[in-house]
């Protein structure tokens, strides 16, 4: 596959995950809610609907497809992890965490919205994810739902996402060292990654040992994209890149990259794809898909 039939197939898959989506957040209550906010809803939109790569959901939608899942089902599961992930990026940006105005080439939802709004927005999609996945619409059944909640869980709070946010703002005083480095960019960044991969192979109610490899390839991704989201803060503009670069040197932020430098960084990047191809190497051609996934999260210039 090439790279051009690659982007292709992410941007059509982005399309879909969209009009997923778009659906979901529509401004009529669904039973047991009572009303929808305008205001709060206008700004879940903002943060969701506003052009993300959509590199979550895909690795949701290809992982499942290489182990033989539900294509709708996984295209929820994708939905669901998207609003988890737009939240954390929403909440990133606020004055009292990395203070962004610019994102995804908009204004920001705390700028668009207000603070309380875009606290509320986040609050709001995290819930949703897990609504997503336990609805009846999400065609699994219940003991695949709760893996899914069980381990989506587990990958955004205190010991993931949200957990890794907490040591990476620390870091901007505390200078650590390569090994807490790794560790915090493995739980903010890595563990949605991680997760998109694992719940292939939970929708496909797949081995053991099939779980196990495909956590260990999204670990593999999960930190190479953050090390070229790292690289990218350094060497890209935020025209190209939708948001502020350069911010991690002027906020002193202890990354990989200003420990080791960028020639150590793009060594890392090819060693990273390296393992992630030989990872996938058991099922041939058929992860062609993946292997360029992972040469994707490497080599993006955005
Ligand atoms: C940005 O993630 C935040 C990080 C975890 C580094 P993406 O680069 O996937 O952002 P979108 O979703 O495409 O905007
Ligand atoms: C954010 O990392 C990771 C999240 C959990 C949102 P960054 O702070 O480096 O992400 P950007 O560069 O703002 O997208
Ligand atoms: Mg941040
Ligand atoms: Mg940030
Ligand atoms: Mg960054």
């Amino acid at each position: 596959m090439s790279e051009t039939s690659f982007e292709i197939r992410l941007k059509s898959s982005a399309a879909e995950i969209e009009a997923c989506l778009i659906d979901i957040l529509h401004d009529q209550p669904q039973a047991g809610e009572i009303a929808r906010p305008a205001p709060l809803i206008a700004a879940m939109r903002h943060g969701v609907l506003n052009g993300g790569k959509r590199l979550r959901p895909f690795l949701v939608m290809e992982s499942a497809a290489l182990l033989g899942g539900d294509r709708e089902a996984a295209l929820r599961v994708g939905a669901a992890l998207e609003c988890v992930h737009s939240y954390s990026l929403v909440h990133d940006d606020l004055p009292a965490m990395d203070d962004d105005d610019l994102r995804r080439g908009q204004p920001t939802v705390h700028i668009a919205y207000g603070e309380a709004n875009a606290i509320l927005a986040g609050d709001s999609l995290l819930t949703l994810a897990f609504d997503i996945i336990a609805s009846p619409e999400t065609n699994l059944i219940d003991r695949q739902k709760t893996e899914l909640v069980l381990a989506l869980a587990r990958a955004s709070g205190i010991g993931g996402m949200a957990g890794g946010q907490a040591l990476d703002l620390a870091a901007e005083t505390s200078a650590p060292d390569e090994a807490a480095i790794v560790t915090l960019q493995a739980m903010k960044t890595g563990a949605l990654i991680r997760f998109a991969c694992e719940a292939g192979a939970i929708i496909t109610a797949s081995s053991p040992d099939e779980r196990r490899l495909m956590r260990t390839y999204g670990e593999t991704i999960g930190l190479a994209f953050q090390l070229a989201d790292d690289l990218l803060d350094l060497t890209a503009d935020a025209q190209t890149m939708g948001k502020a670069t350069g911010k991690d040197a002027a906020r002193g932020k202890g990354t990989l990259v200003s420990l080791r430098g960028q020639a150590w960084a793009e060594r890392e990047l090819a060693r990273l794809v390296a393992e992630a191809e030989t990872l996938l190497a058991p099922f041939g051609d058929r992860a062609e898909v993946l292997v360029q996934a992972a040469r994707f999260v490497a080599n993006r210039s955005h």
